[in-house]
């Protein structure tokens, strides 16, 4: 049932966000930071998936980007991301999706990732694997970081500090490691899940871009830490995600 529910709400998102893709005249505003935008396909995909999740489980606790914390008293919390990527979804890049995840007693245990532009579902259940459209994922078995394709996100409102992205990102470059900027956190770590990429790391995302990605790498096996080597929680900022055997040799990059 609860597997059904996330299929059926990640799809009703996904068919607004398709609705809305290069439309003319598309309402744009912008949250924090430089260009940051919110259109008005964030609040109609979230609105859809909203109603598919009120309709099965009235009492469950909601977490979306858009609308924030809608507490209840539950063992359940869903973390929405109604379009990740929207920077490239506003200017009609389709690396952009749908990214939805059941959290049970604080744990994630459920997620699912659909990039409708490329008809690409993405989904894991604690235990039970990770797929994509419906076919068994791994993560790559690449042990050369030298060798690596990774990827990485960058802030929008950018702080300088020690060890900050730009730091970070240039050990990688330095070293000739190939670093890809998709643009969407969550198709990073799904990407990482299908053995496209070898690692993704970034330096502050949202519990909604990372919770059902933590949760499809993991199930490929893949490993899923802060930048402190604790298992990922997604309530705190950073994340690193890799093929489990290059995952020593990212954190120390990043760290070097
Ligand atoms: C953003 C994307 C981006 C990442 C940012 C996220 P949004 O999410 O996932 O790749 O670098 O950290 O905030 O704003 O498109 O939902």
């Amino acid at each position: 049932m609860l597997k059904n529910v996330l299929l059926e709400a990640v799809e009703a998102g996904a068919k607004v966000i398709q609705y809305y893709f290069n439309t003319k005249n598309l309402q744009i505003s912008n949250k924090e930071g430089a260009y940051n935008p919110v259109t008005e396909a964030d609040t109609a995909s979230e609105k859809a998936i909203f109603e598919v999740i009120r309709k099965h489980y009235p009492t469950h606790f909601i977490l979306s980007e858009e609308s924030g914390e809608m507490h209840q008293e539950s063992e359940y919390k869903w973390i929405i991301d109604p379009i990740d990527g929207t920077v490239n979804f506003a200017q009609g890049i389709p690396v952009c999706c749908v990214s939805i995840a059941v959290e049970k007693n604080g744990e994630i245990i459920m997620g699912a990732v659909f990039n409708p532009f490329m008809n690409e579902l993405y989904f894991a259940e604690k235990g039970k694997g990770a797929t994509l459209n419906g076919e068994s994922i791994k993560v790559t078995q690449k042990a050369d970081l030298n060798k690596a394709c990774i990827a990485t996100g960058f802030p929008y409102n950018y702080v300088e500090s020690e060890n900050d992205p730009l730091t970070s990102i240039g050990k990688f470059i330095k070293s000739g490691i190939s670093v890809r900027r998709l643009g969407s956190a969550a198709l990073d770590l799904c990407w990482v899940a299908a053995g496209r990429l070898d690692a993704y790391y970034e330096h502050k995302i949202h519990s909604w871009d990372g919770a059902a990605g933590y949760i499809i790498v993991k199930e490929a096996g893949g490993k899923v830490t802060d930048f402190a080597n604790n298992e990922y929680s997604v309530y705190q900022p950073s994340i690193v995600a890799s093929n489990t055997i290059l995952h020593d040799a990212m954190l120390t990059k990043i760290h070097q």
